[in-house]
């Protein structure tokens, strides 16, 4: 009775614990987008910042510069995701 009490005890903390540590992590698409923008849109100008544009500007303007550093449609749609993110998160 005793050790069922304390095994009982042991899984509610655990459980309590994970709870409290718990992060909510972004979707995969979005934190890829943001390392491809740190690494690949660099190169020849500065960081554009996301919230300098607006999602419109974003639209025209990405396709152009994916071209620009030879990335692929999957790697537009990270970023894009990266960048939607970023806007409708500042609201
Ligand atoms: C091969 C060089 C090159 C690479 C790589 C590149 N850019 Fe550019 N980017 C430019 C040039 C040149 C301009 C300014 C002329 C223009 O707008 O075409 C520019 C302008 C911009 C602008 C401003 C547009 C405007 O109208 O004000 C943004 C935003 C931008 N780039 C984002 C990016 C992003 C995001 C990436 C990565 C996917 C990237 N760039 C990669 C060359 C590059």
């Amino acid at each position: 009775m005793n050790s069922l009490f304390i095994v009982f005890i042991k899984s509610i903390s655990t459980l309590f614990l994970s709870y409290s540590s718990y992060q909510p992590t972004l979707p995969k698409n979005i934190t890829e987008g943001k390392a491809l923008m740190e690494a690949k849109c660099v190169k020849c100008h500065t960081a554009k910042k996301v919230e300098d544009y607006s999602l419109l500007k974003w639209e025209k303007t990405l396709p152009k510069m994916i071209r620009k550093a030879k990335l692929g449609e999957a790697d537009q749609t990270k970023i894009m995701a990266y960048i939607r993110y970023v806007i409708d998160t500042k609201k």
